[in-house]
């Protein structure tokens, strides 16, 4: 795969390249540069053919760029973060960091394509190359904080935060932490705790962002989606701008979390919440709750009045929809 960065950087000006003056750039055959090509498609990449004139992609990729990634870092930021893995290809980020665990202090990983990404309840994570944001934030708790259930709102909230840090406000939350734009998932949040009850915490805070997702890999997306293409056109940030406001935004959330801050996170959770007052169904593993939503309470769980009485729901492996959608047969 890493072969694959040079070829693919060569590509990105959206130009027409001969395969033979491809080949003479990277100092390897054509059939190289061919099998190259076929791997690059593989992995998602749409690219074009054109008879008697070469290759080019069939829509502009954006890589990501290590040194402006850590120069577009807050200060605190760097300070706190003891490494950010930049990897063309993984399995899933967040698994690459969970091998990588017990970690002395707060990690990074960000990586150009996922061969296994993960998604919530089990599903998988469409990550073609280069074309949405895989990241991974792992943080050592010393000790559990005492909100530590809270954080998979926080961190919803912290990516919101981030796009408008960028130029997209209007980003609603889905509790516990989809991030929806005119009605279709933009971001999803994948977190994995691991720890010893009352002891140690570790934890994983995996984001996807739909950057530009091409149609053909997102053909197998089973739900409606969105891109910030489509939400922000040319003007969109960098898949790079947008990984240095992701990790301003999550390092302090967590730092929050960690001091046992209680800033005003609730407020601004409820200041883009959708669905309140609606009626919903609630997934879970071999069912679903009907109800009306009626917000989040200070612990995070969602309330759900139901049968005439308001449960209390957490997180897990629960999945909120609006009443109207399809039922699913699976999670
Ligand atoms: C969801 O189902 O909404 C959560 C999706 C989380 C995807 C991200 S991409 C980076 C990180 N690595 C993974 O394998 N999953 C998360």
């Amino acid at each position: 795969m890493d072969e694959l960065i040079p070829l693919l950087r060569l590509l990105a000006d959206g130009d027409t390249h001969s395969g033979n003056r491809l080949g003479e750039r990277l100092g390897i055959s054509r059939a190289a540069v061919w099998k190259r090509l076929a791997r690059l498609q593989a992995l998602g990449v749409p690219l074009e053919a054109r008879p008697g004139r070469g290759y080019r992609l069939a829509q502009p990729i954006d890589l990501l760029d290590g040194a402006a990634l850590k120069a577009a870092l807050a200060p605190a930021t760097r300070a706190r973060l003891a490494a950010i893995d930049l990897l063309p290809t993984v399995d899933s980020t967040n698994a690459h960091l969970a091998r990588l665990a017990p970690w002395p202090a707060p990690r990074a990983c960000l990586a150009e394509h996922q061969s296994a990404g993960r998604g919530r309840r089990g599903r998988p994570w469409v990550s073609p190359l280069g074309a949405s944001l895989y990241l991974s934030l792992a943080w050592p708790f010393r000790e559990r904080p005492a909100a530590l259930e809270t954080l998979a709102l926080r961190a919803a909230l912290a990516v919101a935060e981030a796009l408008e840090d960028l130029g997209l406000p209007g980003v609603g939350l889905k509790w516990p932490n989809d991030l929806v734009a005119d009605g279709r998932k933009l971001a999803g949040i994948l977190i994995e705790l691991q720890g010893e009850w009352g002891g140690a915490q570790q934890a994983i805070v995996g984001v996807g962002v739909n950057v530009h997702l091409p149609p053909e890999a997102a053909r197998t997306i089973d739900r409606p989606w969105t891109d910030l293409a489509t939400l922000m056109g040319p003007e969109r940030p960098s898949r790079t701008a947008l990984a240095a406001a992701l990790l301003d935004r999550l390092c302090a959330t967590l730092e929050r979390l960690e001091g046992g801050e209680d800033d005003d996170w609730r407020e601004r959770w409820r200041a883009r919440e959708l669905y309140r007052g609606e009626p919903v169904r609630l997934l879970q593993e071999g069912g679903e709750i009907q109800g009306v939503y009626r917000g989040i309470a200070e612990d995070g769980a969602l309330l759900l009045e139901s049968d005439g009485r308001l449960r209390r729901c957490y997180a897990g492996e629960m999945s909120l929809r609006p009443a109207h959608t399809q039922p699913e047969t699976a999670p």
